[in-house]
């Protein structure tokens, strides 16, 4: 495999017997997560110093070893194009990796093909303006409840207090889901769903632990224990969920209709055919559920809350953003009590920073696709079992792409749009790009600036004098050691 990569020009380390560069990858993240850096430094280096290595010694047409599958970047808009624009070709990598990630990206996110088409269309619908418009007054009352909160602590501390924040917008990010998933509350059953899986998501750690030796699964090692354990309450309490809901709709107190949420998609195949199904097709259909249910969970809550984490932050270092920000809200929102999704369209200062922190701090930092069969791109010709993964953070900071400030918090950038921004065709793909691009893009939006409005307009904030700037990676970009803000209630 080595020597077919060679011959086409590419470059990168030799084979290393069964681990590949995946030691070295191992002690160069111990290495970075060891201490904090500064607030303004870059953070490819900590974030990605595998991948930042490969290319910098090897150039943009490069390749490593994931454990012995080899891994292959591009760093070519048009060849990065061309794998996400086909999906029946470049698979996406979930069932690749470890198996721990592999609870966790379900449903949805690891099907392929007619499978996934077939789910997809079904699912786009929620995903539409006109279906999420009507929740913004719920997703209000999510972050009214969360700002409250805030304001309840800091009438303690006089108006003033230190908050680790991030724990609390995982609080919202969650509640609003559980409105778009289950038209419910956050109830301690549902938050509890929520933790075990924010648990199981540190005990995967996929940027370090990508590759799987063969039958790791069944070792009977403490993590794989624990992860058994903790996808075993997941499965039953969306079992549960589906049960009730399934009982309530026979029961007559119908949610199927023009009201329905994204459970009522889920369980559609089996409230309609209940009767006549063979126990077999029966639990297929609730392992399909349960699939559903989990990736959605998962990929909605840490994506948007971390997303905010870092927008706290950095507006806590940039100021003057923070107060231009927080004038246009005042001017856009005043006093009004119902906010429309056109009022969050008038935010353009709002809508350049949330660009400005997607392109800095995307939640997903890369994303990779596997080819079954030898497969021709560009010139070259990707052997069978190839990773072929988009290091978007890395193109998200090119000074190539982006101009000599692109390590640098700059939205103005954004001040005449996304395509504007850049310098020729454009890869700023925070959502991804192409048939699998994130479905639910809008509402994680909508949500992300109805917060940040409400928030500017209650409170100001900065950094704490204890805050160390860590920025880690499990699935999602998170602070090492917490968001540790000061908050002043206005
Ligand atoms: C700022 C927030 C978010 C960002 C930046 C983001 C980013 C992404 C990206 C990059 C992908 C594509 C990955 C690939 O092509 O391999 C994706 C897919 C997906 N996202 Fe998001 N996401 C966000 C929020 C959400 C939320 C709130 C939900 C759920 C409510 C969600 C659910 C999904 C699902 C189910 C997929 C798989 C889609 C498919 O394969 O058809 N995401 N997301």
């Amino acid at each position: 495999m080595e020597r077919f990569f060679r011959k086409q020009g590419m470059k990168g380390n030799s084979y290393k017997f069964l681990f590949g560069d995946m030691k070295e990858a191992n002690l160069m993240y111990e290495k970075v997560y060891s201490k904090p850096i500064g607030v303004n430094d870059d953070i490819l280096p900590r974030l990605m110093p595998n991948i930042l290595d490969t290319v910098e010694k090897y150039g943009n047409y490069s390749f490593m070893w994931s454990g012995p599958r080899p891994r292959v970047f591009f760093l070519d808009p048009n060849l990065l194009k061309e794998v996400l624009s086909d999906f029946r070709k470049y698979h996406k990598s979930f069932k690749v990796i470890n198996p721990i990630a592999r609870m966790l990206v379900t449903g949805l996110a690891s099907m392929e093909g007619d499978e996934w088409t077939k789910s997809r269309s079904k699912m786009n619908p929620a995903f539409q303006m006109n279906k999420l418009k009507p929740m913004l007054p719920a997703i209000k009352v999510c972050c009214e409840d969360m700002l409250r909160e805030w304001k309840e602590m800091t009438s303690k501390g006089g108006g003033k207090s230190v908050i680790d924040v991030l724990p609390y917008l995982e609080v919202y990010t969650s509640s609003v889901l559980a409105q778009l998933m289950f038209s419910s509350t956050y109830t301690p059953h549902i938050k509890q769903t929520f933790y075990k899986l924010s648990e199981l998501e540190k005990l995967g750690k996929l940027a370090t632990d990508t590759f799987a030796l063969p039958g790791q699964k069944y070792f009977p090692t403490k993590k794989n224990r624990r992860a058994k354990e903790i996808d075993k309450f997941v499965r039953d309490s969306f079992i549960s969920m589906t049960n009730e809901r399934l009982e309530k709709r026979k029961a007559g107190e119908d949610n199927g209709g023009i009201n329905q949420d994204l459970l009522d998609i889920f369980i559609g195949e089996l409230y309609d055919n209940d009767e006549n199904l063979k126990d077999r097709d029966r639990r297929r259909i609730i392992e399909d559920v349960i699939a559903q249910c989990k990736i959605f969970f998962f990929a909605g809550f840490g994506s948007s809350s971390n997303v905010l984490c870092w927008t706290m932050i950095m507006l806590s270092v940039h100021k003057n953003w923070q107060v231009r920000a927080r004038e246009e809200v005042v001017k856009v929102l005043g006093n009004k009590n119902e906010i429309t999704s056109n009022d969050l369209g008038q935010l353009k200062v709002v809508t350049m920073i949330v660009n400005e922190m997607l392109r800095l701090y995307p939640p997903t930092m890369e994303f990779s696709r596997v080819v079954d069969e030898e497969t021709t791109l560009g010139n070259y010709v990707i052997p069978k079992d190839t990773l072929i993964t988009c290091p978007i953070l890395l193109l998200n900071r090119s000074t190539k792409i982006w101009g000599e400030d692109a390590k640098e918090f700059n939205p103005e950038r954004f001040a005449e749009g996304v395509v504007k921004a850049t310098k020729g065709p454009t890869p700023y793909l925070p959502f991804g790009w192409g048939p699998r691009i994130c479905i639910a893009q809008n509402f994680a939006i909508l949500e992300i600036k109805l917060f940040l409005a409400l928030l500017l307009l209650n409170f100001s904030f900065q950094l704490s004098p204890d805050y160390k700037h860590a920025p880690h990676v499990d699935f999602t970009i998170h602070p090492q050691y917490g968001a540790p803000l000061v908050l002043n209630e206005l």
